[in-house]
């Protein structure tokens, strides 16, 4: 690649600033992309990551500040304008039409068609099942979007960017929602792109990917860069201290516990095509990890423990009481709490102000002297915004116009507020950034000291492996592993996720 460090660079973004009404969301961002290079945009929730984003794929205008694309000086009024000069955004949840093919997705607006402007299917078709071929992916031109999972539905949009020759590719969080073998996949297409001179921007909460990626590293803190270097000079710890302008000392700080009683008791739980005879005990003090590959049934077993979804057979206990199926009210008042996992959708309403967001499930406690204290209502909300670090400028704001991860945690500092008797929450730090990371996993352990019980559902193995006192491993809908604190490994937790017997890995742990 040395021929092109020397070159003007693909793309390169001087003193960008933008702001939303009293917000200040981007105040200086730089950036210099080069042809053939993996670049990585870090920083905390809410730094300005997603809004520089917007502003390269025209769908914001900068307040001030300048682009060059190869050294030419450029403004994007729409995003047609600039997926014309060769930018394509590939963000978290991709925004395709699910009753379309492929093909047709790929098309969309710009379908090949003969002299008589008949759609010339065949051409189009050729052309796709070639392009997913050499990005090394088994779909076909032909299949419709519908029930494809997002890691494909990725693969795709990636697709449709290489049909329009795009030069620069930009991934928002690709891999928040992907499981392991998704993130490789996806991380061997990117490599490709690198080899074929594309100059692809990579953002991200999980700094492990940073290394095995990417050739240099952008941070930004508080809307402007703060500081950029090659990859290969950087460490964990010094791309940390840069992001939060903090060392983070303990980072998993799970203490070992004597568990108390059986808070969370599921038996033979059954939904047919679903999951199948699940059984388990969550005890006071314990954090019990349920891990397993993306589509393996976990949150589907969370939804139906809480009564969002039926079950055909088997039961739930909390506190030693047997659950009615289907009621989540009944569960609530029983003790439990479900932080979902798309909390975007599930957990957030995105036009009520945050402070209101933040109070929702304890509104009843606070109402029950007849009034809605909205002191204690803010005063709530404060509490976790600041535990979490939350960046939110105006708490009578519409949580909407959080960044992605800070609305995370206005959903997460809610259920942490209820003190449910057992949690179970579902990816507790997908989208949230390191500094938070390290608050949430603090603030779990505090609450199981205090004598919760929690059910932790990640796929994130650092985060099972540092802060789980057991480990359940789900495997096509059965758990067919369950693995004590001190003999789990990620090997061990990656071949029962697999469903490999435990005999192919043997003692080798
Ligand atoms: N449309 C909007 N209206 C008001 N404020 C906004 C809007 N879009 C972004 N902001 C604010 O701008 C700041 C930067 O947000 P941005 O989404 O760029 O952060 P980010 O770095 O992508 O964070 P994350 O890691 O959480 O995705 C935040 O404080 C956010 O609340
Ligand atoms: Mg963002």
């Amino acid at each position: 690649m040395q021929q092109h460090t020397d070159a003007v660079p693909r793309l390169e973004l001087k003193h960008a600033s933008k702001s939303f009404g009293r917000v200040r969301a981007l105040s200086d961002g730089e950036l210099v992309l080069k042809a053939g290079e993996v670049h990585a945009l870090l920083g905390e929730n809410g730094a300005g990551k997603s809004t520089l984003v917007k502003i390269l794929a025209g769908v914001h205008q900068p307040d001030s500040g300048e682009l060059y694309i190869d050294g030419t000086p450029r403004r994007f009024a729409t995003p047609a304008e600039a997926r014309d000069a060769g930018l394509a955004v590939i963000y978290q949840e991709p925004t395709l039409f699910f009753d379309l093919s492929i093909a047709e997705n790929i098309y969309m607006g710009r379908q090949p068609v003969d002299r008589v402007g008949r759609i010339q299917y065949d051409a189009m078709r050729d052309e796709v099942n070639g392009l997913l071929a050499s990005l090394g992916v088994d779909l076909r031109a032909d299949r419709l979007v519908r029930g494809l999972s997002i890691a494909d539905q990725q693969v795709i949009e990636i697709a449709k960017a290489l049909s329009l020759n795009a030069s620069v590719l930009i991934m928002d969080e690709p891999t928040a929602a992907l499981s392991l073998p998704e993130v490789e996949r996806l991380f061997a297409i990117v490599r490709k792109l690198r080899e074929r001179d594309v100059a692809i921007l990579f953002i991200t909460h999980r700094l492990d990917e940073v290394f095995v990626l990417t050739q240099h590293v952008t941070i930004m803190r508080d809307g402007a860069k703060v500081f950029d270097a090659p990859t290969s000079t950087l460490t964990t710890d010094a791309i940390v201290a840069k992001m939060v302008g903090r060392d983070l000392e303990t980072f998993y700080p799970k203490a070992d516990v004597t568990p108390g009683e059986v808070r969370l008791a599921v038996r033979g739980l059954t939904r047919i095509g679903v999951f199948t005879d699940i059984s388990f005990e969550v005890r006071a003090g314990e954090i019990v990890a349920l891990a397993g590959l993306v589509g393996a049934g976990r949150s589907e077993v969370a939804r139906a423990v809480f009564g969002i979804d039926p079950y055909d057979a088997g039961e739930v206990h909390i506190g030693g009481k047997r659950l009615a199926p289907g009621r989540p009210a009944a569960a609530v008042r029983a003790g439990l709490a479900l932080v979902p996992e798309d909390r975007r959708q599930q957990g957030l309403a995105l036009e009520l102000s945050i402070a209101r967001n933040a109070s929702m499930t304890v509104l009843g406690r606070l109402v029950r002297h007849g009034l809605i204290f909205t002191r204690s209502e803010t005063q709530l909300a404060t509490h976790w915004g600041k535990r979490l670090r939350l960046k939110a400028d105006d708490p009578s704001a519409a949580a909407g116009t959080l960044s992605g991860g800070n609305q995370q945690k206005v959903v997460l500092g809610k259920w942490l507020a209820t003190h449910p008797n057992v949690l179970i929450i579902d990816e507790p730090t997908r989208g949230i950034d390191v500094g938070a990371k390290a608050e949430v996993y603090g603030a779990l352990s505090e609450l199981v000291h205090n004598g919760m019980a929690v059910l932790m559902i990640s796929s994130e193995l650092p985060e099972v492996l540092g802060m789980a006192d057991r480990v359940l491993v789900m495997h096509e809908g059965r758990i067919s592993a369950e693995i004590a604190r001190a003999d789990a490994s990620e090997q061990r937790i990656m071949s029962a996720a697999l469903g490999q017997h435990a005999a192919q890995w043997g003692h080798a742990a």
